[in-house]
């Protein structure tokens, strides 16, 4: 086997050790949640539906990076007639993600290797469908595989891309170089280096209240989690590109955005993004000041000469009433009913949401939305359309739909955090003067770039610094 570049191996390691998200194998995950995994919901956001057997003749998904549990989540989606295939770079979450799939009666077909080697050595135009979650910032070159899988896609074809929100990222950013090897010098394989990294950023955090806030903002899942800890912040590659860069490499690389999944409802004062996408002007502006926090969540296209009209969409789509009893008898997404808008929607209103989402995206067909929209108040509905809950298509009128995409509010409020303070002198400084001593390290120089990394990393940007001058 060629050897790997240094930059892949680091990133192979790491999720050999941690195999990402690392679910207990045995844990049965509510599939129906990952409605936006999929080739059938990216071609309704895309409008092209080459996922659906189109005239250029592929069938076939890529899960590229899957990870060892979106392999079975995409997979249960995918329906019998579509060929998926995951490639990731780690043994260890291919067996995992292949385990996942053992009992299913659809097959999937698990490479073990790197992505950019494998779209160099197939055809062009293989696939219908690429799904590239959270992996392309771990790539070498983004740019260069992005556009390899612009050539791996057949015309009409859709791409489902998650790459971080730099500007968002400051504070980890500040956080990694602290424990990186210049520094604190954690060991991302040992327990014991993870435990002590925690230690550091928890007493930090009880000195520092707006890390505290940032540290709670990541979720109770990352913290504990070894894998996900290491993946946060002692990731061995982790490319710092803005939203400008990626947006303009889609474009260089003849690919379309066709829509951007806002997770956290801060989009609001925009029309809906999942079928109107922002300007990189909207997008770095609310990103620069707090606004917008949430990673890129892209549905892409490789645009075909001549649209395919949406009766030719439907009719390429259409899946016999046997084949969509699996997914009719499952609850809805439980996304889609926690956010204001959507809580007070009846039971019944929430399972015939359910049927017609797969009507729609099963089938192509209509029928049930119409009667269910003047059932549900306005701002539910914007809400709904936004989540990809009811698709554009879905609604006949061409008025109502217009109303809909518009903002849901006149303006997003930056959000408000507490104030920087200097950490210095206190409990957090000695504890890590005592590991830099350990370790052999324990000059004042190293000592203060430690501190100052950790007080950069309250002031995101400089965005909330006007309360702390940095010494150092
Ligand atoms: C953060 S995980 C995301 C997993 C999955 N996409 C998900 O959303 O759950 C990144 C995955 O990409 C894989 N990966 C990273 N670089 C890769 C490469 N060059 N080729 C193939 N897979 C790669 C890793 O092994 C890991 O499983």
């Amino acid at each position: 086997m060629t050897p790997l570049m240094p930059t892949l191996s680091g990133v192979r390691a790491l999720y050999e050790a941690y195999p990402y998200p690392c679910y207990p194998l045995l844990a049965t995950p509510r599939w129906q949640d990952g409605y936006l995994t999929h080739s059938r919901f990216a071609a309704c956001v895309a409008g092209g539906g080459a996922a659906f057997g189109s005239a250029d003749g592929s069938n076939r998904v890529l899960i590229g990076g899957g990870g060892e549990i979106l392999p079975y989540i995409i997979r249960k989606w995918e329906p019998r007639g579509q060929a998926v295939i995951s490639i990731d770079l780690s043994r260890h979450s291919t067996r995992r993600a292949r385990w996942r799939t053992l009992f299913s009666s659809k097959s999937t077909r698990f490479l073990r290797g790197d992505l950019d080697a494998y779209l160099q050595r197939e055809p062009p135009g293989l696939f219908a469908h690429i799904d590239a979650y959270g992996v392309l910032h771990h790539m070498p070159n983004p740019s260069h595989t992005l556009a390899l899988m612009a050539k791996a896609l057949a015309p009409g074809g859709t791409l489902r891309v998650m790459v971080y929100n730099s500007p968002a990222r400051t504070w980890i950013h500040h956080v990694q170089r602290l424990l990186g090897s210049s520094l604190v010098g954690i060991d991302r394989f040992s327990a014991a280096d993870l435990r002590l990294a925690r230690e550091i950023l928890g007493a930090a955090a009880k000195e520092a209240p707006a890390l505290a806030v940032r540290l709670n903002q990541l979720g109770a899942g990352t913290m504990p989690n070894d894998g996900r800890f290491a993946d946060t912040f002692l990731h061995p590659r982790e490319a710092r590109l803005g939203i400008r860069h990626w947006l303009e490499a889609i474009r260089a690389a003849g690919l379309e955005v066709a829509g951007l999944f806002d997770r956290y409802c801060e989009l609001d004062d925009l029309e809906n993004p999942l079928s109107i996408v922002p300007s990189i002007e909207a997008l770095e502006q609310r990103a620069a000041d707090g606004r917008y926090e949430n990673n890129l969540e892209l549905f892409i296209r490789r645009p075909r000469v001549g649209e395919v009209s949406e009766v030719v969409r439907s009719r390429q789509c259409k899946l016999a009433g046997t084949q969509t009893w699996v997914y009719r008898l499952k609850p809805p997404p439980s996304l889609w009913f926690s956010y204001d808008e959507t809580r007070q929607i009846s039971w019944g209103d929430r399972q015939a949401l359910w049927q017609a989402h797969l009507d729609w995206v099963l089938c192509g067909e209509a029928r049930r939305t119409t009667p269910l929209l003047p059932r549900l108040a306005k701002l539910s509905l914007q809400r709904l359309l936004r989540l990809g809950a009811i698709l554009p298509g879905q609604i006949v009128d061409t008025g109502l739909r217009r109303a809909l995409a518009a903002p849901m509010t006149a303006m997003m409020e930056a959000p408000v955090l507490p104030a920087a303070v200097e950490l210095r002198g206190g409990p957090c400084e000695g504890l890590i003067r005592s590991v830099l001593v350990a370790r052999g390290r324990g000059e004042e120089r190293v000592l203060r770039q430690a501190m100052a990394r950790l007080n950069a990393s309250q002031l995101d940007g400089g965005r909330w610094g006007q309360s702390l001058a940095l010494t150092h």
